[in-house]
């Protein structure tokens, strides 16, 4: 089994003044059942995550309290209340009740991090629609598959990103209207099916009755991806929030003072859950920054808005640490606590946080299905880098095998958890079956390995099946492939994730090409390309190498876990499915 590095001891003094002071106490002693009805009091009984997220506090002592500071790409800079946070997403709550959405239809937003996300997201909340939120790497076919998948009656984009959704309004027949956020665009394109944002923004009520929801009713969809077929809707329901709450007041350790920054973007899970909801139902000031990644610039947001917790992914942490003298530049000496999520957070990362930022970093575990986090380091825990944590008190989670037998310390297998905490996903989309097929024996299955040891720290193995992690993006090699294919050269491709020191995983292909193609680097420049401007910025294959046949089964699936292991120059395992390759 894996080595157990040294623990990062915590002294007494950073143990009591978090806000979780006993892991263990409070693990035995936790119910959903109080944390729910704790929030459901603060919140005067009105069950709808946006009101819990934001609007209470814009009537309380924290009304006038910043709630977003944001600076964008090129340094322009905004703040918002709690107060004007609430009042603007009534106001696009009440656009969408105008234009006749209602109660569980779809609205999804296409944008990059701007403060309209943020407060069209709120809105969509408010009236009991549910909001899809859409990363803005995206292209047509991946905006295709998950505006059609889940019938959108409405796109929210800006003037940059709507060129690829009219490219596709004819394959979008449920689809009402598009609002076009016009934010600086020198160019406001036109268009039959286009509202603007601000011109709806500026004629309409700042009041409106944000609607009482019931505890399973949906608030958000996001889709992500499997091994096979195209990505599923994940369902999320406004109970969620409370897990969000708890959460982000026990493992982020927010308090009333502290500057948060959460680096995800709201198209994938963390940006929704701890960039929206548990952060702001915790009344904490949040900034937003929506540029890209650069070392420079982000110790520069942390010096100039003195953050002081920092929830980000460790990709990033290893773009840092390879930057490290960077650091030095900028006084980051407001930062109190250090979080990581998405992807195996290697230990030589936290330890570096402790050299570097001297702080540790906290690994958390979750997934978009789960909502929330279920295992964590607490700032009241000692750490063992490279261990996930422990689970967050009211989920049980346990290491079985395949049917769902539990194993005990030490032994590898699948990370499984006890379906009874909120915020696991209420449904998938229209795939009932899909739904059915994560639970065994009463598990639910996580598609994670991983094993736990004698103190209950849990620790990340690997994937059980072929999703890929790059950069912290999950991406599933089907999608991939199915561009590929799309290409005029190609026959067949087989995707993997392989293991990048920077990236955790880079996306490969193995690519047969037609048999008059010339295999050429150009042509293996081209393909990547290909994957990058049809389906996502961040899917296009970092590898690609041109096979003359890929290894399938006898039923003609393509067995990528053959493909890896001869990537990776290991034993190709049991081959009897396999077809003569
Ligand atoms: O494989 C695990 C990995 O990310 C997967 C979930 O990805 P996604 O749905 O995109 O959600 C990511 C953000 C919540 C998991 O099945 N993963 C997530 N956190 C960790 C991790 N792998 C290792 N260590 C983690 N802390």
């Amino acid at each position: 089994m894996l080595q157990v590095s040294k623990r990062i001891k915590k002294t007494e003094r950073q143990k009591q003044s978090a806000n979780l002071t006993d892991y263990e106490q409070t693990y035995r002693s936790f119910s959903w059942k109080d944390a729910e009805k704790d929030l459901a009091k603060e919140a005067s009984y009105i069950l709808n995550a946006a009101h819990i997220a934001v609007d209470r506090h814009a009537q309380t002592f924290r009304k006038n309290k910043i709630a977003l500071y944001y600076e964008g790409e090129n340094g322009e800079k905004e703040k918002y209340t709690f107060l004007e946070l609430s009042e603007l997403s009534s106001k696009f709550a009440n656009t969408l009740h105008t234009i006749g959405i209602d109660k569980g239809e779809r609205v999804f937003i296409f944008l990059p991090r701007i403060p309209e996300l943020y407060i069209a997201f709120l809105g969509i909340l408010k009236i009991g629609a549910i909001a899809g939120t859409l990363f803005s790497a995206f292209q047509e076919k991946a905006l295709i598959d998950r505006l059609s998948n889940s019938q959108t009656k409405i796109i929210v984009t800006d003037a940059k990103l709507f060129p690829r959704v009219s490219h596709i309004l004819k394959d979008l027949p449920h689809l009402k209207k598009v609002i076009l956020v016009e934010r600086g665009a020198k160019n406001v394109p036109k268009h039959p099916k286009l509202l603007y944002y601000s011109k709806i923004m500026e004629k309409i009520s700042s009041e409106c009755k944000v609607r009482q929801m019931k505890k399973d009713d949906p608030s958000f969809i996001l889709y992500t991806s499997g091994t096979t077929g195209k990505p599923k809707g994940v369902i999320h329901r406004h109970l969620a929030i409370v897990q969000e709450h708890v959460t982000a007041k026990w493992v982020l350790d927010l308090k009333e003072d502290d500057i948060y920054w959460c680096t995800a973007d709201p198209g994938w899970v963390t940006g929704i859950a701890y960039g929206i909801l548990g952060s702001w139902s915790n009344g904490v000031a949040a900034v937003v920054f929506g540029g890209r990644f650069d070392p420079s610039t982000w110790y520069k947001i942390i010096q100039d808005y003195k953050v002081t917790i920092w929830y980000t992914a460790p990709t990033a942490i290893r773009m840092l640490m390879a930057a490290s003298d960077v650091s030095k530049k900028y006084d980051l000496s407001n930062l109190r606590h250090l979080c990581s999520v998405g992807e195996p957070l290697n230990p030589e990362a936290v330890v570096w946080g402790q050299k570097v930022l001297g702080l540790p970093f906290h690994d958390t575990w979750w997934q978009t299905e789960l909502g929330a986090i279920c295992i964590a380091n607490y700032p009241c825990m000692d750490i063992k880098p490279g261990s996930m944590g422990k689970p967050v008190p009211g989920v049980t989670a346990a290491i079985v095998d395949d049917k769902g037998n539990e194993l005990g310390h030490h032994k590898e297998g699948n990370l499984a958890l006890r379906p009874t905490f909120p915020s696991l996903m209420k449904s998938i989309w229209r795939r009932p079956n899909k739904y059915k097929s994560y639970f065994v024996n009463g598990w639910y299955m996580s598609g994670d390995r991983a094993f736990r040891d004698k103190d209950g720290y849990y620790w990340f193995i690997g994937r059980a099946d072929d999703v890929i992690k790059t950069s912290g993006e999950r991406v599933g090699p089907f999608e991939v492939e199915s561009t590929l294919v799309e290409h005029p050269s190609v026959v067949e491709a087989g995707v993997i994730g392989k293991p990048d020191a920077l990236r955790g995983e880079i996306i490969k292909a193995f690519i047969v090409l037609k048999s008059d193609v010339k295999p050429t680097d150009a042509l293996k420049n081209e393909l990547s390309l290909f994957v990058k401007k049809h389906l996502a910025g961040h899917a296009n294959p970092r590898e690609v190498e041109f096979i003359d046949k890929l290894p399938k089964t006898r039923s003609g699936k393509i067995m990528r876990r053959v493909l890896k292991a001869k990537e990776l120059g290991l034993p190709i395992g049991d081959t009897s499915t396999l077809e003569e390759y």
